[in-house]
């Protein structure tokens, strides 16, 4: 297993649309090992492929207080949304920026696992928001493009000071 590089936003392949996963592999069971591990490591709840620089479906999530429910949806799909929530996000991509975002409620999603095996699961309150938000990744969108440009380009000043301040 292997610790993986995260990008940071505005880096331009965080904006990249990943593909399908045509066949669960090794490499792509190993992606996702390597991604659980990457995500309790920084520690995040959740993280997309795109994070890593891997263009692919593949999302892993774990929502709980126990820090010992991985979920792993590959090839997500989202096919039910219900009800409205704002709830403050942050991201591994953009570390220490907090902002509240508008999200559903409920959402359902289809998605296959680890093994391969295709299953659906309704989801509410934080896990929805994760859901959402790792699936957007997939898009190449980041929850920071949803804010006022005002705020977008306050953030990227400020990750751009971080990133000299460590260079
Ligand atoms: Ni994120």
């Amino acid at each position: 297993m292997a610790l993986l590089n995260i990008l940071r936003y505005p880096d331009p392949r965080l904006y990249k649309r990943a593909a399908r996963v045509a066949e669960i592999d090794e490499p792509v069971r190993a992606l996702v090992r390597d991604m659980a591990e990457t995500m309790y490591a920084a520690p995040g709840v959740g993280l997309a492929a795109t994070q890593v620089d891997v263009h692919k479906r593949v999302v892993v999530i774990d929502a709980s207080e126990t820090r010992d429910q991985l979920l792993v949806l590959i090839n997500p799909e989202i096919v039910a949304r219900e009800g409205i929530q704002y709830c403050e996000e942050g991201c591994l991509s953009v570390p220490g920026i907090y902002e509240a975002v508008e999200r559903a409620e409920r959402v359902t999603v289809h998605a296959l696992g680890v093994t391969g095996r295709p299953f659906t699961l309704t989801a509410e309150k934080l896990l929805a928001i994760c859901i959402q938000h790792e699936m957007d990744h997939l898009e190449g969108k980041v929850f920071v493009d949803y804010l006022s440009r005002l705020k977008q380009q306050r953030i990227k000043a400020k990750l751009q000071k971080q990133l000299r301040k460590t260079a």
